[in-house]
């Protein structure tokens, strides 16, 4: 398969915007022991990096080369400024940042062990975003409206219906993706159905589609969603993922990597998928794109990682594509 020409310029009439979490994600790996109250626990590695579903997924497609804009909030201190430039250097669009002056920047400490991770979140800034402060004439020009960790945007919650009808009746051909995350209150209720019926592509992973859904297993919630959804895709970690697009179902292994953290590797997947479809590819090409961003980014510290991440997975898509 040749790949569009120019398929990784940025142009301006590629765009999305993201509505989301975004904070800072630290990272302490290489931990000799578990923690434990009034002990020092030793990391060989420490790493600072884009953190929260809405920036490591901006920061993904924008390092693909699409005009990626990011609509959340951060404090007005050195966290705050570490993010801008962060996203800024992978090319995003961080001029709709609400910058809020005496409130902290969200942050997540995280303990990275081989098998799984301590998680310890101070996000009270994130939370607090509401549909009011989300201006529409913000998403002139985008092709794709991406939603992120619905349950923890808990000021988001009553607007969202709402937002998605506005931005609908305003942008005719806005498409809208979601991937809610996890809900860190382990509630899954059944109001997240009526924000389902107004999405177009609906990304999540295992544990996520079986607890929404309430069925024992990926395959079933997957079909379950569909009944609410055009697109489903379920992602399974090293295993790859499964999706559904009307009577179409597709599936894939996940590529073999060098595994060294796999933070932010669902959020990777989602942007790789966005990127295939804003450059017109087919639903298995965009799946392909996106099972490359989700591996590859297992092999490097943090979600959003660093510019040699994106070529080595520009690369990849290249390689793979082109010896079809
Ligand atoms: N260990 C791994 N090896 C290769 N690919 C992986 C690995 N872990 C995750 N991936 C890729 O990243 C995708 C998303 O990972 P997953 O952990 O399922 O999502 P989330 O981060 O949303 O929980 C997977 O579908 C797969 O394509
Ligand atoms: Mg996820």
């Amino acid at each position: 398969m040749i790949l569009p020409p120019g398929i990784f310029k940025r142009t301006m009439n590629k765009r999305c915007t993201v509505i989301g979490d975004l904070n800072i994600d630290f990272i302490l790996s290489g931990l000799k022991g578990l923690p434990e109250l009034g002990r020092e626990i030793i990391a060989n590695k420490y790493y600072l990096d884009i953190g929260g579903s809405g920036g490591i997924f901006s920061a993904a497609l924008s390092g693909l080369g699409i005009e990626t804009g990011i609509i959340s909030k951060t404090g007005d201190d050195f966290f705050g400024s570490f993010l801008i430039k962060k996203l800024e250097s992978f090319g995003a669009d961080t001029s709709n940042l609400i910058i809020e002056d005496n409130s902290d920047t969200g942050i997540t400490v995280n303990l990275s062990y081989e098998k799984d991770k301590f998680q310890i979140s101070s996000l009270k800034l994130i939370f607090s975003l509401e549909a009011g402060e989300i201006s529409l004439k913000d998403l002139k020009g985008t092709g794709i409206v991406h939603f992120t960790s619905y349950y923890v945007m808990n000021g988001l919650k009553k607007g969202y219906c709402g937002l998605i009808d506005s931005i609908r009746e305003k942008y005719k051909d806005i498409k809208i993706s979601m991937d809610t995350n996890d809900d860190p209150e382990n509630k899954w209720g059944d109001e997240i159905y009526k924000i389902l019926e107004k999405v177009d592509i609906f990304f999540t992973n295992e544990k996520e589609a079986i607890n929404i859904s309430k069925k024992s297993n990926a395959y079933d919630a997957m079909n379950k969603l569909s009944d609410h959804v055009d697109t489903v895709i379920v992602k399974l970690g090293p295993r790859g993922y499964i999706a559904r697009a009307g009577n179409r179902e597709y599936k894939d292994k996940a590529i073999q990597v060098a595994y060294k953290d796999s933070t932010g590797a669902g959020d990777n997947f989602n942007a790789g998928y966005i990127f295939g479809l804003l450059n017109g590819l087919s639903m298995s090409r965009c799946l392909d794109i996106a099972n490359i961003c989700g591996g590859i980014t297992t092999e490097y510290l943090g979600g959003a990682g660093n510019h040699a991440k994106f070529e080595k997975i520009k690369e990849k898509i290249k390689s793979q594509m082109e010896g079809e």
